[in-house]
């Protein structure tokens, strides 16, 4: 371990040569200082343990230099070293926040034991302060936030819910948070210790679906050539989540309401069912009840799925969170890129007053763009892209209305791609189709604009 460092401050320079050579014998490293300007400076400069100062030194005295300290750094112990008789120079000492105070002259002994508990009780408050903080860490719900009245009344739910470890079908359009909030559930719960499997039933192909959930045994069918888990079993114990569940199949939704009912399932090529200990969290941002009136979804299942249903509402259904959302994704690029940015008031009121079709996602990679692109420390309305620039339904009845001052193609085109890119989650099939030209066409248009998906919103599916 370091030796501790202990700024020494006294404008008796002798003195202070002796103190220091004491102090130093004790172990500590030290740091002589003859004015209180300067030990502000190395309080300021350097990471100091400890700060022991004369009461009495022209320019900035030992109670003034006690109040800047305090201001700049409230854990910093300081003790105060005061003239024989000096009981009111004491008393102020204390009252203004020293740890401690010493009449000179002093024993040796004395200055280590004052030096040693003040040490101690700082160490005292600094571990107690962390492990505050780690406690609160641990109990937050998963780094979700929103203030909203309805968001907190999800939230508030979701807690709940987490610790009773029942099934929970959670609803939302894209981008709202599911998988998110879904993760929270599991970690806050009962089985948090156990694994959190993931499913994306839009993405597994069909015929292998029943493999991938259930597992099979060697030989069970051509290809089968070993011996097979399931994604039931990987979770087991645990949690595993259905993400996307609108997609599954209806043969699967029969036997995933086995699963849920018998608590049991069929390995393929098992001729004895399994026992199945496992959690289940669905998500979907389909509308259920129109799926089942078409007879893409089982009714017996939704209500399985649904004794607890929860909905995220759509972020323009709760504009209070934006402001929040911002500044929690701002702070969380400005550490990854290593740049602030500060949001004007104008476009802040303008990102408060977007759609968000995308919902957080979409914000959360419009916020992560313009941390990236931003030169100026502050974000104004010219930055953002087109469609938060200019909201929709301000357009004469065409699709875009044209500015006064002319602009540029260009850049507009580049805008409307990333906005169809990021709103088909980076998918270029989907984008190519929602903007009615090739996928070829868009891969050179991509090239072209230089745009490439910089993080994860969400999996690029097959
Ligand atoms: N309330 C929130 N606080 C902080 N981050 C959030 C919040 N809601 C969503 N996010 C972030 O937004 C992104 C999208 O969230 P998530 O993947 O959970 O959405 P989803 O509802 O599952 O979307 P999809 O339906 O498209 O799969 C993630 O990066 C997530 O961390
Ligand atoms: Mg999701």
């Amino acid at each position: 371990m370091k030796p501790e460092r202990i700024l020494l401050v006294d404008d008796d320079r002798n003195f202070l040569r002796v103190l220091g050579y004491q102090v130093q014998q004790f172990g500590y490293g030290t740091c002589c200082v003859s004015s209180g300007a300067r030990a502000l400076e190395r309080v300021r400069e350097s990471a100091v343990d400890l700060v022991v100062t004369d009461l009495r030194m022209p320019g900035m005295d030992g109670l003034q230099l006690l109040e800047r300290i305090r201001r700049l750094d409230p854990d910093l112990p300081v003790i105060v070293l005061t003239a024989h008789g000096s009981i009111e120079g004491a008393v102020d000492a204390v009252k203004g926040g020293a740890s401690d105070f010493l009449t000179k002259p002093f024993e040796q002994e004395e200055i280590h034991h004052s030096i040693r508990k003040a040490l101690e009780m700082t160490r005292l408050i600094r571990e107690n302060r962390r492990l505050s903080r780690e406690v609160q860490r641990r109990f937050e719900f998963g780094g979700i936030v929103g203030s909203s009245k309805e968001f907190r009344e999800v939230l508030e739910l979701a807690r709940q819910l987490a610790a009773v470890a029942t099934t929970v079908l959670i609803q939302g359009e894209t981008g709202t948070g599911k998988e998110l909030l879904a993760r929270a559930i599991h970690f806050n719960g009962p089985r948090k210790k156990s694994p959190f499997v993931v499913v994306n039933c839009g993405a597994i192909p069909r015929d292998l679906m029943e493999s991938e959930l259930f597992g099979h045994r060697k030989g069970a069918f051509t290809g089968a050539v070993a011996d097979r888990r399931g994604k039931f079993a990987v979770a087991d114990t645990g949690t595993l989540f259905l993400d996307e569940v609108a997609e599954l199949p209806l043969d699967m939704q029969v036997k995933l309401l086995r699963v849920l009912q018998e608590k049991e399932m069929d390995v393929i090529g098992d001729p004895e069912p399994s026992p199945v200990d496992v959690r289940i969290l669905a998500a979907t941002n389909q509308d259920l009840g129109r799926a089942m009136a078409e007879g893409r979804f089982r009714q017996d299942l939704f209500y399985r799925l649904s004794v607890a249903p929860l909905r995220i509402p759509p972020l323009r259904e709760r504009r209070e969170d934006v402001p929040l959302l911002m500044h929690h994704f701002e702070s969380e690029s400005s550490r990854k890129l290593g740049k602030q940015v500060r949001f004007g008031e104008k476009a802040v009121s303008l990102l408060q007053s977007y759609r968000w079709p995308g919902n957080v996602r979409e914000l959360e990679n419009v916020v992560e763009r313009l941390v990236l692109f931003n030169r100026t420390g502050k974000v104004e309305p010219e930055d953002l892209p087109i469609e938060i620039r200019r909201p929709a339904g301000d357009t004469d009845g065409r699709m875009f209305r044209l500015p006064d001052k002319g602009f540029s193609l260009q850049e507009l085109e580049r805008d409307i791609l990333l906005a169809a890119l990021e709103r088909n989650r980076w998918n270029q099939v989907r984008t190519a189709r929602y903007l009615g030209i090739t996928r070829n066409t868009l891969i050179y248009r991509m090239r072209k604009f230089g745009l490439r998906r910089i993080r994860g919103g969400g999996r690029p599916r097959s």
